[in-house]
């Protein structure tokens, strides 16, 4: 089976979370490739037996790359095995009302793509304090503040769960059917 998974990525959170992804996959014996934004064009449906798109919530949208990749390509999405890797900060909140809000701000930009995901794993991502610039540190300790997050800027902090993010994937990869 040959998976291709398509990502955004501003941070280096979401690339990782892709590699990991691509990592479970192989280790199911699957060929899968990667494209991220820059060389999304590229990704070719016609030779996906699955497809996983991942990409992040920045002040509260999707990377417009991934979002207008998925909407030019909803009817071939909407045909094959395609799930969607969501991350964000707020998947790892505490507060019940944020994850509502992250699932609702996902299906409407999902709902203008056109595309219903077959899945979706909503993974945490991680606070970059100190790869931010001085304006971007402040407002995401602000941010953090408010969600009881971490706000020791000194360091970065990641909360993405790596095991659930692979079981994720072997299980939406499990229900599959090899073409080949
Ligand atoms: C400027 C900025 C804005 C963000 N806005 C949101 C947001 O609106 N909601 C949210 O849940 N997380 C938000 N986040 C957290 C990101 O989703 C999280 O840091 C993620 O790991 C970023 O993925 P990336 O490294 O692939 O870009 C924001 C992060 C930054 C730096």
């Amino acid at each position: 089976m040959h998976v291709i998974i398509v990502y955004a990525s501003v941070e280096g959170q979401t690339r990782k979370i892709a590699r990991n992804v691509a990592g479970a996959v192989q280790s199911l014996e699957h060929d899968v490739t990667i494209f991220d934004s820059a060389d999304i064009e590229d990704a070719d449906l016609g030779l996906a037996d699955a497809v996983i798109v991942a990409a992040p919530v920045h002040i509260g949208a999707y990377p417009a790359a991934v979002t207008h990749w998925v909407t030019e390509n909803a009817t071939a999405l909407n045909a094959l095995p395609a799930a969607f890797v969501s991350v964000s900060l707020s998947a790892a909140s505490t507060f019940e009302a944020e994850k509502r809000e992250l699932a609702q701000l996902t299906e409407e930009a999902l709902a203008r793509t056109g595309w219903k995901p077959k899945a979706i794993h909503y993974a945490a991502g991680a606070l970059r304090y100190t790869k931010y610039d001085y304006f971007k540190r402040l407002l995401m300790r602000y941010i953090s503040a408010k969600e009881g997050g971490d706000t020791d800027t000194s360091q970065d902090h990641e909360y993405t769960d790596w095991d659930a993010l692979a079981a994720f994937a072997r299980e939406f990869l499990g229900q599959m059917k090899s073409k080949k």
